[in-house]
């Protein structure tokens, strides 16, 4: 096999923002060989491609070889699993799943195939976030002490929730933020920091919005290493803020407005503390901005590139889906903190949190407006992600 045939499930806000992308000959080896979508009405922009309204007809047909999944997140793992029977490599958008236990689930339905299974983390293309990892990883921060991060500049309208009906609802999306907009984020949390040991967080439930899931967040963790960490996020708040601040033995990064800042000490602030006679003063600290300019990296097609590449060529993936599992494990855990809140030890009682999303869904009252696709809101949000 020389090319790749690409099959999009779900040609919604991002599916169709996927397909322009590779209409537009921008994944080399890779050519969009069907559409799948329950809605036909969203197969308009593709009059000369196979259309398939399920899953099942389209990994019949035998006209593609990998799939993207870009339906609402329940679905990932179903259509998924299905596709691994058929012998289809999987690119999952994010979330892997809803909740653990599917995540779980779907991992396990890969294993001892030979399929490439990756995930759309997509910012994990990003050299700023690339950077900061290294250097946590590297140790040019010294032992973490705190982690705090600010990512509240995920602002969505009442417009947004309603562009679907599936969106900010227990039994459509299983979550609000931690599961829409976070998921990148928590990802790259534990990317650059790996899983906390226990989780204390509140969320609160439509605190901006006419939803019944979490716009609001605020997580405290701790590592085993002794390191405590910060979260917040939001969908409320305007202007938002990104402001990633590392405290390590080493110095103080943060990333905020664009730009990463290290301010390294003279010294390891403990050997410091110790053997020095001042009583007030910190350690001398010298202040390097690290440039990287206005690159964020290749992003979404990055990461098609990259599953191609994996299924030409055995190139390593950049965000394996397996890994997929840590930030719904982390976001999971979040969510069963507040509901029920006590702190939650990690790793995470799967069947457990099921079970109590379960109940969420069931004792659901909530009804939702829902603006149909082709309007203002949907156009929107394609340009906004054409990477
Ligand atoms: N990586 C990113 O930056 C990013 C950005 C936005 C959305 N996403 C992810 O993409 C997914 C879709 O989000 P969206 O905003 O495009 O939603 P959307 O509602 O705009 O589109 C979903 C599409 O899936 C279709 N669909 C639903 N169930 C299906 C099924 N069983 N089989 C085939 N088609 C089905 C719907 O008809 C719809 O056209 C979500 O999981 C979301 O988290 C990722």
């Amino acid at each position: 096999m020389n090319q790749v045939r690409l099959g999009i499930v779900g040609v919604g806000n991002m599916g169709g923002a996927h397909a322009k992308q590779l209409l537009a000959n921008k994944i080399n080896r890779c050519v969009l060989g069907a559409v799948c979508d329950i809605d036909p009405a969203r197969f308009t922009d593709y009059p000369a491609l196979p259309q398939f309204t399920t899953a099942k007809k389209l990994f019949k047909s035998g006209k593609v070889d990998a799939i993207l999944i870009a339906t609402p997140h329940y679905a990932h793992p179903t259509i998924g699993l299905a596709a691994f029977k058929a012998g289809i490599h999987v690119l999952s958008e994010k979330p892997l799943g809803v909740h653990k236990a599917d995540c779980e689930r779907f991992i396990a339905g890969h294993a001892g195939t030979n399929l490439v299974f990756s995930e759309m983390f997509n910012q994990r293309t990003d050299p700023y976030y690339i950077k900061i990892r290294e250097m946590v990883r590297g140790g040019e921060l010294g032992t973490i002490r705190r982690i705090n991060w600010i990512i509240t500049n995920w602002f969505r309208s009442e417009a947004y929730y309603a562009s679907g009906g599936w969106r900010a609802t227990w039994g459509g999306e299983g979550g609000g933020v931690l599961l829409n907009q976070c998921p990148h984020n928590l990802d790259l949390f534990q990317w650059i920091f790996g899983l906390p040991r226990r989780v204390r967080a509140t969320c609160r439930l439509g605190r901006y919005h006419n939803i019944e899931v979490e716009d609001d967040v605020t997580a405290y963790m701790e590592y085993a290493t002794g390191a405590t960490a910060v979260f917040i996020t939001s969908t409320g708040e305007a202007p938002g803020t990104n402001r990633l601040e590392i405290a390590g033995e080493n110095g103080k990064l943060v990333y905020e407005n664009g730009v990463i800042t290290f301010t390294r000490n003279a010294m390891p602030t403990t050997e410091f503390s110790r053997t020095t006679a001042t009583l007030f003063n910190a350690p001398a600290t010298t202040t390097t901005p690290i440039p990287l300019g206005d690159n964020h990296g290749g992003q979404h097609n990055a990461i098609v590139q990259n599953f191609v590449d994996a299924i030409l060529d055995g190139t390593p993936l950049i965000a394996p889906a397996a890994e997929g599992l840590n930030s719904v494990e982390l976001g999971n855990a979040m969510l069963y903190s507040s509901l029920k809140n006590k702190t939650v030890e990690l790793p995470l009682d799967g069947a457990a949190y099921h079970r109590t999303l379960k109940q969420l869904v069931k004792n659901s009252r909530f009804t939702k407006k829902e603006i149909k696709p082709g309007t203002a809101s949907a156009a929107e949000f394609t340009k906004g992600f054409n990477t």
